[in-house]
């Protein structure tokens, strides 16, 4: 299998993609929350790329059945239903609902590759699923969200155990990689994702300012859910569903 990594979206050429089977992979915290929401029942996800869109869309939609979710510097934006944190999305407070997103990185990220063939938000909560979904493709694009443009070590290594996935026990010379995927399955092979590691990253160190070092938690569950969440139509939902 060919695989190609990228560090943060702004790397990414959205043109290059449209044949392409893409992975987005925004650890702290946006496809974990995505994840979260697609187990406990959500409808479908829009993420968008600014609040101001979130707005326009959740009205266009039917604010009955909708939430407007998302964040800014961690933080719930003022006037949304719920924040970033996947702890919010329970099933009470959001099954059967349509959720429009809006966070700094993920959301963008999933937006710049939204016309690409086939796209699927990762996460450490769904990994496995993610890896069976991709089994049969020949070549994949891993686009990590990164921070405000620049590399974000959790979502590198999430890129680099899916990465490992995918290698089903292949050396390393036998699979096709550009160099960041070559790195993050370095990295993946030195570390393994833990509250504590998280606790370290420049990403979780703000969550832990704000009050949110419980997200850690769950952001570093391997396989919590069994999840494929696939974008299709600017919507992600279940693939299959
Ligand atoms: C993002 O999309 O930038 C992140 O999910 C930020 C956050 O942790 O809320």
């Amino acid at each position: 299998m060919k695989i190609e990594a990228y560090f943060t979206a702004a790397e990414v050429d959205p043109a290059a993609l449209a044949e392409a089977t893409v992975v987005v992979v925004d650890v702290l915290r946006a496809t974990t929350t995505i994840v979260e929401a697609l187990a406990n029942g959500a409808r479908g996800i829009y993420p968008t790329a600014s609040t101001e869109e979130a707005v326009k869309l959740a009205h266009s939609l039917g604010r009955d059945d909708t939430l407007l979710c998302g964040e800014r510097k961690g933080q719930k934006v003022q006037g949304f239903d719920l924040g970033n944190s996947p702890r919010e999305f329970t099933r009470e407070a959001i099954a059967g609902k349509r959720i429009v997103m809006s966070t700094t990185n993920g959301t963008r990220a999933l937006v710049v590759a939204q016309d690409a063939a086939r796209l699927f938000a990762c996460a450490f909560t769904n990994l496995g699923a993610v890896a069976t979904a991709l089994a049969g493709e020949r070549s994949v694009v891993v686009i990590c969200a990164g921070r405000e443009n620049r590399f974000a070590l959790e979502d590198a290594l999430c890129a680099g155990h899916l990465i490992g996935r995918l290698a089903k026990g292949a050396t390393e010379d036998a699979q096709e990689l550009n160099d960041a995927a070559r790195a993050a399955r370095a990295l993946a092979d030195a570390r393994k994702p833990t509250k504590r590691l998280f606790t370290l990253t420049d990403g979780g160190r703000a969550l832990i300012e704000i009050g949110l070092a419980d997200d850690l938690d769950i952001c570093a569950e391997v396989d919590r859910h069994g999840v494929v969440a696939e974008m299709r139509d600017r919507a992600i939902t279940l693939a299959g569903g």
